[in-house]
């Protein structure tokens, strides 16, 4: 059953086990309709905006990309900033308004839980594309679907975080998704970036195994999966403070030969020197094909919150 037709996509906490699982599912069927047919024409007619108040490569082209793909269009303001908010205009106002011209919103913004505020006066479903250090819902629905179809299972995993995860709102969106199954999580960061304590009292009150330490050497021995992150600088107010932890941590071949052999490296992307571009090629570095499902994942989300997924 559909229990995501008309329903705003603001965090990951509301999603249940059974309906993250339907969604994997119509995207890898999505996926192969795609690679067969080309395009598809489930969302002919329909309109996506696309409201972006910070940078994005990634999210905005695979979401567009998803719009189109399935016969619709996109329209969109180049950047938030050159909207009518410049000119004070509040959240509140613009969803009304841009709920009138489109049939669903994505939308990113620096503020937290700012894509909830617009969302409380839209008439069309809003997707929450990032908001600030809070959430990125839809990466994290990627980032499932990406595990699955590199380990083939997600209960029974060990999975490591890497880097920022006191800003990194991918890292905390992907944890209420895991939370609901049976993995074990080792949060590996510079004493300065750890987890926020809210996050590990939630899991732990869900029962997740967990282990927090800054030895990524040790660590990286036991895990199936890596999921590392960038050093979120926009969110620093301190200059000498982001110099302080932006080099800490570096995967290399080298780093690797402590690895299990089928260690899946999985990064959100951009990623700046965290990873060394020598891995790109080997055998562990997923975090390519992990964007590439970014179009797969937003295919289904769209064709779902607009009630409009039919099975071939
Ligand atoms: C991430 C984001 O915007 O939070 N990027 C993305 O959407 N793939 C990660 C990041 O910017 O570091």
């Amino acid at each position: 059953m559909n229990r995501f037709n008309g329903y705003h996509i603001l965090s990951t906490d509301s999603f249940d086990k059974k309906s993250l699982l339907f969604l994997l599912d119509i995207s890898q069927e999505l996926k192969e309709r795609l690679k067969s047919e080309g395009s598809l024409s489930l969302l002919k007619g329909k309109i996506l905006a696309t409201l972006f108040f910070e940078p994005s490569t990634r999210t905005r082209l695979s979401f567009e990309t998803a719009m189109i793909r399935l016969g619709g269009q996109v329209i969109t303001v180049e950047q938030g900033d050159s909207s009518s908010i410049k000119k004070g205009e509040s959240l509140e106002d613009m969803s009304r308004v841009v709920s009138a011209y489109c049939d669903t919103i994505v939308m990113r913004h620096p503020e937290p839980y700012s894509v909830r505020k617009f969302s409380t006066n839209a008439s069309v479903p809003v997707i929450n594309a990032g908001d600030g250090t809070n959430q990125h819902p839809t990466q994290s629905l990627l980032d499932l679907f990406t595990i699955r179809s590199e380990k083939t299972k997600i209960d029974g995993l060990s999975i490591g975080f890497l880097g920022d995860l006191k800003n990194g709102r991918t890292v905390h969106s992907l944890i209420h998704i895991l939370k609901k199954f049976d993995v074990t999580l080792t949060f590996i960061s510079h004493n300065n970036l750890k987890l926020p304590e809210t996050y590990i009292k939630n899991l732990t009150e869900n029962g997740i195994k967990i282990k927090e330490t800054e030895n990524l050497e040790e660590a990286i021995k036991e895990l199936d999966v890596l999921y590392v992150t960038r050093v979120q600088k926009e969110r620093f107010t301190d200059e000498s403070e982001y110099l302080k932890v932006k080099d800490k941590y570096h995967i290399n071949n080298k780093l690797l030969t402590q690895a299990k052999k089928d260690l899946c490296i999985l990064h959100p992307l951009p990623r700046l020197d965290e990873i060394s571009t020598e891995v790109d090629t080997g055998p562990n570095a997923k975090y390519f094909n992990q964007a590439q499902n970014g179009l797969y994942i937003r295919m289904a989300i769209l064709s779902l919150i607009l009630g409009k997924y039919k099975k071939n």
